[in-house]
This record gives structure tokens, C-alpha cells and sequence, in this order.
């Protein structure tokens, strides 16, 4: 069985395709993630930001299909529905209990839903919907924030004008971290595997925030970070780690970082994060 994106799930609506590649980039990181072994925390994350983007995807979806007029909305909405509620149960039961959730129930039921669901239902929208391209216009528009925290203005950062570097040693969080960074609109994306690579890529220009794993094999978070404000770049820092107690975010932030994630994380909690440690920008156009 081939599960890798191919033309046949090409609605030609091009916000429709992007989603459902990401989708499908998502659901083979939690292949990757099965296949290396990678501790919970890693997959919890993939899975938890596969939830954030079906939500967001079904949202847009409903909003284009209702837009046109389609007449099998109603019908379309209540698989959405369920579909739904599936990939939420499964987040849930792996984030309360990992070691019972078969991998190959998760890998099975994400790539029924993924193929059969495009294949099955939302190609038969596409002869009404490929003309409006207004609304397809429009619904690219809507991002996570106004799905997932009813459209904070403070979440609308001007994403692709962000130059943003990500600092991390763990292959599989590199790659869930570029997905969202892209899928949220960032063009100017650097990844570096250790801080000395870090470094590397902040000596080709500035960037307007860096992303940090606090553990790291050749130089720590913490180092890394203290390198920095000691050249005096008070650049926005976001750490990442396993620990997100009071003593651990207060050390992290008294050493110069502006924000600490606890992993898991989720594409909004990820988006949240970035968000708030990033001057206030005027807001984009909704
Ligand atoms: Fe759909
Ligand atoms: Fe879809």
C-alpha cells in the first residue's frame, strides 16, 4: 500500500491541496516517528498537531462547500463531525495512556480517513467549487488562530515577513516544526541540528525569533542562549523541553529566554507560544 501523496488526491483547488498535503506530511511523521522509536513525547506531538490542522481544514472546507452551495453539505459536515471526534479520542487516549494505543490502529484509521475521505467525499465538491475562486481565496485567509482561539488579533502575526530559526538535535521535531512554520505562511525558515549550527545560520543575518531545545547534545538550550544575550541580541527566545514547572521556567527565563513550551506540544500551542513572544505587529487582514 503506497500512503504517500500522490496526483490522484489533487482537487486542483489549490488552499483545498495545500491542507491536504499537510495532512498527509503529518500523518507520515507519525510513520517516521513509529519507526524510530522516538519517546512519546515526540508522537504525542505529531498527533496533537495532526488534531489542530484537521480542524482546521475541516473548517475551512465546511466554509467553502456552504459558500458554493453545495448541496451534500449537510451530509459532508456530519463525517467531518465524526472523523473528528476519532482523531480526538485517539490524541486523548495517547496523551493519558501511550503505551495502549497500537500504533498500526493509529496508522490504519489516519490513513483510511485520509485517503478514503478525499478520494470518497470531498472530490465530488470539486465540479461545484473549483470556479469560485473568491472563496477560495477567502478561506485561505482563516488560519488556526481564528479556528482555535476564536481570532485573537494578538495571534495574527504577520508570519510570512518572520525570519525564523529553529534550533533542535531531534530530527522529527525539526520536520513537525518546518510543517507548522511553513503551514502557518513563514518564508524565511532556518533549522539547525546543534547550536553550532545555530550559530552558523544567525551569522547569514538577524532573524526576528529563535526556537530552542533546552537539551541538546553538543551545547545545551541554556548555552546556547547565554552565548547569545552575552553579544547582546536580545532576540525573542522560545525554549522547548520536557519540563515545565515553575523552577524550570524561571531559571530558563532568567537566563534570557523569553518563553518556555512544555512538550507535547500541538500546532496551537506551538503558534501560541511563537505569538507571544513576538512584539505586538500590526494585525493582518482577516
Ligand atoms: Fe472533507
Ligand atoms: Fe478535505
Amino acid at each position: 500500500m503506497d500512503m504517500r501523496w500522490g496526483p490522484k488526491y489533487e482537487t486542483g483547488i489549490a488552499v483545498i491541496d495545500k491542507d491536504h498535503r499537510i495532512l498527509f506530511d503529518l500523518f507520515e511523521q507519525t510513520q517516521q516517528c513509529v519507526d524510530d522509536g522516538e519517546e512519546s513525547f515526540v508522537l504525542g506531538s505529531v498527533i496533537a498537531s495532526l488534531l489542530d490542522y484537521v480542524r482546521l481544514h475541516f473548517h475551512r472546507e465546511e466554509i467553502l462547500l456552504d459558500r458554493c452551495g453545495y448541496s451534500a453539505l449537510g451530509a459532508h459536515q456530519q463525517l467531518h463531525v465524526e472523523l473528528k471526534a476519532a482523531v480526538e479520542l485517539i490524541a486523548q487516549r495517547f496523551k493519558d495512556h501511550p503505551e495502549r494505543v497500537g500504533v498500526r490502529e493509529i496508522r490504519n484509521f489516519l490513513w483510511v480517513w485520509l485517503s478514503e475521505h478525499i478520494l470518497g467525499e470531498d472530490m465530488p465538491y470539486v465540479g461545484v467549487c473549483m470556479p469560485r475562486t473568491d472563496i477560495h481565496e477567502e478561506i485561505a485567509k482563516i488560519t488556526l488562530a481564528d479556528v482555535l482561539n476564536e481570532g485573537k488579533k494578538r495571534m495574527c502575526c504577520d508570519w510570512p515577513s518572520l525570519r525564523v530559526l529553529v534550533v533542535d538535535d531531534n530530527a522529527n521535531f525539526q520536520r513537525l516544526f518546518k510543517t507548522l512554520l511553513l503551514a502557518f505562511g513563514v518564508k524565511d525558515l532556518r533549522l539547525a541540528g546543534s547550536a553550532a549550527e545555530g550559530f552558523r545560520k544567525l551569522a547569514h543575518g538577524p532573524v526576528d525569533v529563535v526556537i530552542c531545545d533546552w537539551l541538546m547534545d553538543d551545547m545545551n538550550g541554556l548555552d546556547f542562549m547565554k552565548t547569545i544575550r552575552e553579544s547582546g541580541d536580545e532576540t525573542p527566545i522560545l525554549i522547548l523541553s520536557g519540563f515545565g514547572d515553575e523552577a524550570f521556567r524561571n531559571k530558563a527565563c532568567n537566563s534570557g529566554a523569553n518563553a518556555v513550551l512544555e512538550k507535547p506540544i500541538s500546532a496551537n500551542s506551538f503558534l501560541q507560544a511563537v505569538s507571544g513572544i513576538l512584539p505586538e505587529a500590526p494585525p493582518v487582514e482577516i
